[in-house]
């Protein structure tokens, strides 16, 4: 209903978001992934629409109801995250990427297709990893990269960091979690930082922060055709 009120800073936009965690399975019925919830995600991905925008999520396994308007696209591990955000690419023009999902940075190299058995007295499986690909990265080195995004979450030193992991994903946004633990929080409390230096979002609700957020990008935006 809020939405009828909110600025179409976005409008003509196409955006793109990843949400959510990854789940990298072990065997057929045991997996690894991560807490996040997809929350944050999903509220960037709505503000976006609200502010205009037309919405495409790619989002890991999470409970989050779809926002009207939003196209998501479901999808269980990181390199299916990969596939699926760079078919997007392939087949049309995006302004903005926003990589708010935590994708698991390794997947099981050894996965089993049949399940793993336990035996009286034996060693515990062996697990072998696999690094996956980085997904903002990839997007940001394309001749055709969208507006990019990212967001980190660093257990110390947020601000020195999220400047280093900035420039090295090369892109022109990332966005710091600074309250710990926010994974499947209602709030959030952000460090918005550029080539420039960084500002902080004061602790507010999600919704409101990923509005916050929104504002922000469509003031950078180079300006459309
Ligand atoms: N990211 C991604 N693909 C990956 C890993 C991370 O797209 N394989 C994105 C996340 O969605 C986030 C940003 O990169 O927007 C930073 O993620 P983070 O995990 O903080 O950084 P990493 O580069 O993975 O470094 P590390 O986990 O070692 O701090
Ligand atoms: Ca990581």
């Amino acid at each position: 209903m809020q939405a009828f009120f909110v600025p179409k800073r976005l409008a003509g936009r196409r955006v793109l978001l990843t949400a959510g965690p990854t789940f990298e399975p072990i065997d057929p019925v045991r997996g690894i992934t991560n807490l996040s919830s997809g929350r944050m995600g999903f509220a960037v991905a709505r503000a976006c629409r609200q502010a205009g925008a037309e919405v495409v999520v790619v989002a890991g396994p999470s409970g989050q109801p779809t926002p009207l308007g939003v196209r998501r696209i479901d999808v269980t591990t990181a390199e299916q995250m990969h596939r699926a955000v760079m078919g997007q690419l392939d087949a049309g023009r995006f302004d903005v990427f926003v990589a708010v999902a935590a994708v698991a940075d390794w997947r099981v190299a050894n996965y089993s297709a049949s399940k793993l058995k336990k035996s009286e007295g034996g060693a515990p499986p062996a697990l072998e990893f696999a690094q996956n690909p980085d997904i903002l990265a990839t997007v940001a080195r394309r001749p055709d990269a969208p507006w990019c995004v990212g967001f980190a979450a660093e257990s110390e030193d947020l601000e020195a960091n999220g400047a280093a992991k900035r420039k090295r994903k090369g892109v022109p946004l990332l966005v710091g979690n600074i309250g710990h633990e926010t994974f499947g929080r209602d709030e959030n409390e952000l460090l918005l930082i550029d080539a420039t230096g960084s500002r902080r979002l004061p602790r507010a609700s999600k919704d409101s922060l990923a509005a916050e957020l929104v504002a922000e990008i469509a003031a950078r935006l180079p300006a459309l055709p």
